[in-house]
């Protein structure tokens, strides 16, 4: 880990005492804060999960793109439960929750499945909270606490905890990193909420309000493994290839823009010199491709949309060979078969029979942005960030994309 650098104003006017300030320095305000990730996977219909995709995909492209009518009141959203998530263990007050890794939502909040009790340090603000995120949300009130993951956090969070949750069955709630705008609307009487990267920041924990987030594809059958890591305050040089490509991001969300898609030699579109616009989304499990290159995807690689599991699926001995490619940034992201396909040995716990296994050449994890109200847009989930190390850079309000390691 590199050494912080120390202002050469400050140097200057305690020049006596550098050794010592270094320290302290160091010990307040780390380049970088490192801690793993644990991924859960309680699949037992595929399709539920793939309209949990969708059904949040409708709902932040409808509640951003000014589409009111098409928004879904809390509890009508089709909250299903299938938990496909990356989890950060965090402490709020004197408590350990089970949280989901969310760059596609900014509030904090818990109280889903393990109850909050306030402690010392927790006070309620008197506000009300709710958030929909249309594959469930939850409604509570907002507290201020002590909020910490891997011993290492901020002594004053505001967070929200759920009296009533939908659709977060096996998790306690979320840790929310996108940006703050997201907290716009979501507490009574204020207009905005920091985020918790946000309070790292101002309570001098990490210096820049930079996120790292490393995810790993689960190996072998086992549901769940220990495979993320998030790094506040920068990046992890160790957890990715080559260089990161930074876009500048497209608001609201974590927003980057794809001027070509490609299956091996196949142009996916667009045909214009007109730019998909698409989000860096941990909470979403699949990737969503614009309407018209899904189209072009199915008629160029002879997949089609299967009814039992809600994946794009390939004809029986037709396991594809080529790959699928993304240009963002100027910058070529490719992924392999390997890379796209659901690795056969998950098919048991994501709940595909034997006999579904044998009547198709494999499963892409794709969909369809169209079906969710969103034709032009694309949402890069768990399946391409697995294979991506991400960066949300606040400071310089850029997203950045590199290789794995
Ligand atoms: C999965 O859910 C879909 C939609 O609710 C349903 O049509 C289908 O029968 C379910 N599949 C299984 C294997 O239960
Ligand atoms: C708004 O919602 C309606 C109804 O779902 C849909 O037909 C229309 O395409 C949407 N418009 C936009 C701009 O998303
Ligand atoms: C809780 O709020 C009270 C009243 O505003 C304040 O005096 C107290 O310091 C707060 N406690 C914490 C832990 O923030
Ligand atoms: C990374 O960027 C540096 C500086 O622009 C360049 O010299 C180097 O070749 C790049 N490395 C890769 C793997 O693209
Ligand atoms: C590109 O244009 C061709 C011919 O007009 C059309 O068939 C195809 O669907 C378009 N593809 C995309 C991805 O827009
Ligand atoms: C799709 O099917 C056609 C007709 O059977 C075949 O010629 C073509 O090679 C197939 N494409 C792929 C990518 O498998």
């Amino acid at each position: 880990m590199v050494r912080i650098g120390i202002s050469s104003a400050w140097v200057a006017t305690t020049i006596g005492l550098v050794t010592a300030s270094v320290v302290s320095l160091d010990q307040r305000a780390p380049l970088t804060i490192t801690v793993p990730l644990k991924k859960i996977s309680t699949i037992t219909n595929t399709s539920h999960l793939v309209a949990n995709d969708y059904a949040r995909l409708q709902h932040h492209h409808s509640k951003h793109s000014g589409n009111a009518t098409t928004r879904v009141a809390l509890g009508e959203a089709s909250a299903t439960n299938e938990l496909n998530a990356y989890i950060a263990q965090t402490k709020v007050g004197s408590q350990t929750f089970d949280l989901v890794v969310d760059t596609g939502s900014s509030n904090t909040w818990v109280g889903s499945d393990t109850k909050f009790i306030a402690g010392s340090t927790g006070n309620n603000t008197g506000n009300a909270v709710e958030v929909d995120y249309g594959s469930g949300g939850f409604i509570g009130d907002e507290y201020t606490d002590a909020v910490s993951i891997g011993g290492t956090g901020v002594k004053q969070q505001s967070i929200g905890v759920a009296q009533l949750a939908i659709g977060f069955d096996g998790v306690d709630g979320i840790l929310g990193l996108g940006p703050v705008e997201l907290t716009q609307g979501t507490v009574q009487g204020v207009s905005e909420v920091p985020t918790f990267m946000q309070t790292l920041v101002s309570e001098g924990v990490i210096a820049q309000n930079i996120l790292g987030i490393s995810f790993a594809p689960i190996q072998g059958s086992a549901p769940e493994s220990t495979n993320g890591v998030l790094t506040f305050g920068g990046v992890d040089s160790k957890l990715f290839k080559g260089n990161i490509t930074y876009t500048p991001r497209i608001p609201p969300f974590w927003g980057i823009s794809a001027s070509s898609f490609k299956f091996g030699a196949n142009s996916l579109g667009p045909n214009s010199t007109a730019a998909y616009l698409g989000f860096v989304d941990t909470g979403t499990t699949l990737i969503l491709l614009p309407g018209p290159v899904f189209t072009a995807f199915l008629t160029v690689s002879n997949a089609s949309v299967d009814p039992s599991t809600g994946f794009v699926a390939f004809p029986a001995n037709a396991k594809p060979t080529q790959d699928i490619s993304f240009v963002m940034g100027g910058t070529m992201f490719t992924m392999t078969p390997e890379q796209y396909l659901l690795p056969q040995a998950q098919y048991a716990f994501w709940g595909i029979s034997a006999q579904q296994a044998q009547a198709s050449g494999g499963y892409a994890l794709f969909g369809n942005a169209e079906t969710a109200g969103a034709p032009a847009g694309f949402v890069l989930g768990m399946s391409f960030l697995e294979f991506f190390y991400s960066v949300y850079d606040a400071e310089n309000d850029r997203v950045g994309l590199a290789p794995a390691a």
